[in-house]
């Protein structure tokens, strides 16, 4: 089986409602990146961190797939489908993608203060994290969330994956932010790139790409009728 390895962003889950970041009334048109999404942040102001990510959690958790993450879920029967997002939601679990590696983290996931790789799911009943909430260990849980300025531990699976793609899938990302965008400079040389965004966007590394202008939902329907003709 060939294997496709999508690399999606924001835009991927737009569809369903979930805000991108840099497009125009965008998170970050909303909010300052500098006190809510570093790691500096976290250490100044957890309680502020807490409660904005409780609240952005609780509008995920209204979230339901759209057509674009289904289409990728319904290419497993004939591909090796690997997803690598840099999305916190989990649309693309929802609409039965096996193979799903989160670079940035998980929203329905928290974890200790000290340790990173140790992660508990959160209680969707019950979803908040709140100052004096601990781990195991007695670290203070906080979203299992990589902040800027903070390791990303799944960049080198994703590297591997990227290694050995047959076909890669952009999708919904500004490749802004790195090492995310970096990957597809580990995309096999001449292997066929497709990215699906409804605007202009730019590869940094300067491989050709077929350019599929349309949002993820139409973006895919497309793509699924090139790959199975
Ligand atoms: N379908 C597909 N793509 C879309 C759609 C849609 N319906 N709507 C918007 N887009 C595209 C935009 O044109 C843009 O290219 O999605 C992209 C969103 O880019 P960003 O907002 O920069 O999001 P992303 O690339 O995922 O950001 C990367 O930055 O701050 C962070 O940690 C956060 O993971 C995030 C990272």
């Amino acid at each position: 089986m060939k294997r496709i390895v999508f690399l999606t962003g924001a835009g991927m889950s737009a569809e369903s409602g979930i805000s991108t970041f840099r497009d125009s009334d965008g998170l970050w048109e909303h909010y300052r990146v500098e006190e809510i999404c570093t790691h500096e942040a976290w250490q100044r102001t957890p309680e502020k961190l807490l409660d904005f990510y409780n609240m952005l959690r609780r509008k995920y958790m209204n979230c339901k797939p759209n057509r674009g993450h289904e289409l990728i879920a319904s290419l497993q029967d004939q591909f090796e489908v690997q997803v690598i997002t840099q999305n916190l939601d989990n649309l693309h679990e929802q609409a039965g993608a096996k193979h799903v590696l989160h670079l940035h983290g998980e929203m329905m996931k928290c974890r200790g203060e000290q340790n990173e790789n140790v992660t508990y799911p959160l209680d969707p009943a019950n979803p908040d994290i709140h100052i004096g909430d601990k781990d195991p260990y007695g670290y203070q849980l906080r979203p299992h969330i990589v902040f800027f300025g903070e390791g990303v531990p799944n960049i080198t699976p994703a590297t591997e994956l990227m290694r050995t793609a047959d076909i890669v899938v952009v999708i919904g990302t500004s490749l802004n932010v790195y090492p995310a965008a970096g990957l597809l400079s580990y995309a096999p040389m001449g292997v066929k790139i497709y990215a699906i965004d409804p605007k202009d966007i730019q590869n940094p590394y300067g491989q050709p790409f077929t350019h599929i202008k349309k949002g993820a939902s139409e973006g895919m329907k497309e793509l699924v009728e090139m790959l199975r003709s």
